[in-house]
């Protein structure tokens, strides 16, 4: 087995088992060329008899801050520790590079990655519910919030909310998540965007061609103010060629009833928080 940096000359291959996951409706092949054209060389596969049977994405989100993503194995190479070695391959480049911290997130369901996590005594960081409500077209507001640039009121804002208290500090994006700092909250508006109505503040995260969804980062102030805010992100939706809106709630009553009041809704029937992040720390 030979874990080495991807090619372009992988991108068949690499193809050909995302077409295995999730019935194709996998989202590595949409960011794919971008992963593959990064010059830090973040994406790795995994080798056997000169066949890419497996690859994931190993990256720096901050300056001692990893990230782990998209981990896929070739279906019939599966259960037989490939994504176990990806990991302490990604382990043992996170002590190397001196990091930090080194996280991925999984839902619950995924029980290859919990046992993954599990079996290195990864520390359980925060466990969060996914919501998604499509746009609606519909929805019209009498007021825009205004977009702000950062302001060391609105990092305290954030930071002392109830959103970020129960969500252990990190605010989240896609499938990643962060942890609410200065400097994380600067790098994140270099994409994401922040408004302020009234008291409060909203940190949202584009639509783009390979997400076209709209991420509900973190949310503060009041609870007027914080209802006004979502309220208005769902005809944004539209404008901005979201088909959905997401956000990964901290298991907090108050949010969970506010979010399905809004007609939001889980992919857990149950309703049980569903995604778990998991943090190593890579001595
Ligand atoms: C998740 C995935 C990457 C795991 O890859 P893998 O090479 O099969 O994983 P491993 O063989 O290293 O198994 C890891 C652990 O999970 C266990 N495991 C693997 N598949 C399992 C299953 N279906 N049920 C129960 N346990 C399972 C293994 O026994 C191992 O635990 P152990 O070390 O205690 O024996 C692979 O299943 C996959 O590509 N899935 C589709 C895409 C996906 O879900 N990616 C992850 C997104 S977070």
């Amino acid at each position: 087995m030979q874990i080495r940096p991807a090619k372009h000359t992988d991108r068949k291959e690499i193809l050909e088992i995302c077409s295995e996951v999730w019935e194709g409706h996998d989202y590595v092949p949409r960011v794919l060329d971008r992963w593959l054209e990064d010059a830090k060389g973040q994406l790795w596969v995994v080798e056997m008899g000169g066949k890419v049977v497996a690859f994931g994405r190993h990256s720096l989100l901050g300056p001692g801050e990893a990230w782990l993503e998209g981990a896929r194995v070739k279906k019939e190479y599966r259960g037989k520790g490939i994504a176990s070695n990806l990991l302490d391959h990604f382990l043992d480049l996170a002590r190397k590079e001196k990091v930090q911290s080194l996280r991925y997130a999984t839902h619950i369901s995924n029980v290859a990655s919990l046992k993954m996590a599990q079996n290195r005594q990864a520390k359980e960081a925060g466990i969060f519910h996914l919501m998604e409500k499509e746009v609606d077209t519909t929805y019209q507001l009498p007021f825009e919030p205004e977009r702000v640039e950062y302001s060391n009121e609105a990092y305290e804002s954030l930071k002392k909310s109830l959103y970020i208290r129960k969500s252990k500090g990190f605010f989240s994006y896609q499938w990643k998540f962060r942890l609410l700092t200065p400097n994380t909250l600067k790098s994140f508006l270099q994409e994401g965007q922040l408004y302020q109505y009234g008291r409060g503040y909203l940190l949202l995260y584009p639509a783009t061609p390979e997400h076209p969804y709209l991420y509900i980062s973190a949310v503060s102030g009041t609870q007027k103010d914080i209802e006004s805010l979502l309220l208005w992100t769902f005809n944004q939706g539209q404008k901005r060629k979201a088909t959905s809106i997401f956000a990964k709630i901290p298991p907090e009553k108050s949010f969970i009833e506010l979010f399905y009041r809004l007609n939001f809704q889980t992919w857990e029937k149950d309703g049980k928080p569903d995604i778990i992040l998991f943090q190593f720390i890579p001595v």
